[in-house]
């Protein structure tokens, strides 16, 4: 694992721009598992950046994105198959039918994640999965449970999920309780995985998922498991 400490979320952004602009480089067919939330947002902006200025190319990339709220469609500003349009997709050149968001108002809920796992194999899995980290250390939407889950699964979001969330919604009342997330599967079979962290409140769930011991009342210290893991955090 590479655990990487830089001063600003600028540097943050910068580098895991790079990381992920060198496996479309090497890549193009690749396919990365990207996340919602702030922490990414600066990467995906740096990415944009690159395809404006022609060095970057989308055109041949595939996305499976994390996880996406239940009962939320793509049309509701709040959902990530909206987040994910608004900040990378409708900005780079990548094909929309390329893009990939578990359906969060599918009639079946479980027969969705199945159907989402399908795909990701299908794929051929996941070259780079991008990852940001909860302050409980969920990752996706794969909260602390007993059990570390493989599948795509739905998932009640824990209480300090919800309030951590509640600033995108005009209340805390607001925001959905469930959620359709991968699993730790599609995750460890990932070929990479980019974290991303930034800001003081997550230096403790950072320090226990990497160095504390694995177990899944701490879901990302499965990643310690991982061969490939590079980690980005900033203070600020
Ligand atoms: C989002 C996701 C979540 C977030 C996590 C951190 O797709 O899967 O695990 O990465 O909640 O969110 P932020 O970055 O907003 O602190």
């Amino acid at each position: 694992m590479k655990f990487i400490t830089v001063e600003t979320y600028d540097e943050l952004s910068r580098k895991a721009a790079d990381l992920i602009a060198s496996q479309i480089i090497m890549k193009p067919r690749c396919v990365l598992g990207l996340a919602t939330g702030s922490s990414p947002v600066g990467t995906y902006k740096k990415l944009i950046e690159k395809c404006g200025e022609g060095d970057l190319d989308f055109s041949t990339v595939t996305s499976v994105n994390l996880d996406e709220y239940v009962g939320l469609d793509g049309t509701c500003d709040q959902s990530y198959r909206y987040f994910m349009n608004d900040n990378l997709f409708n900005h780079v050149n990548i094909d929309k039918d390329k893009t990939f968001v578990p359906g969060g108002c599918a009639e079946d809920l479980d027969a969705e994640g199945e159907a989402y796992d399908k795909l990701i194999e299908d794929l051929g899995g996941i070259d780079l999965q991008l990852l940001g980290i909860g302050l409980d250390g969920h990752i996706g939407f794969n909260e602390p449970d007993e059990v570390f889950v493989k599948g795509t699964h739905v998932v009640d979001l824990h209480e300090s999920t919800i309030k951590a969330n509640a600033r995108f919604f005009a209340n805390e009342d607001e925001v959905p309780k469930k959620a359709i997330t991968m699993g730790m599967g599609a995750i460890m079979n990932a070929k990479k995985v980019l974290l991303v962290a930034n800001g003081e409140a997550k230096w403790d769930i950072l320090q226990k998922s990497f160095y504390g011991p694995i177990t899944p009342e701490v879901p990302a210290s499965i990643l310690q498991l991982h061969p490939d893991v590079t980690v980005i955090y900033s203070k600020k």
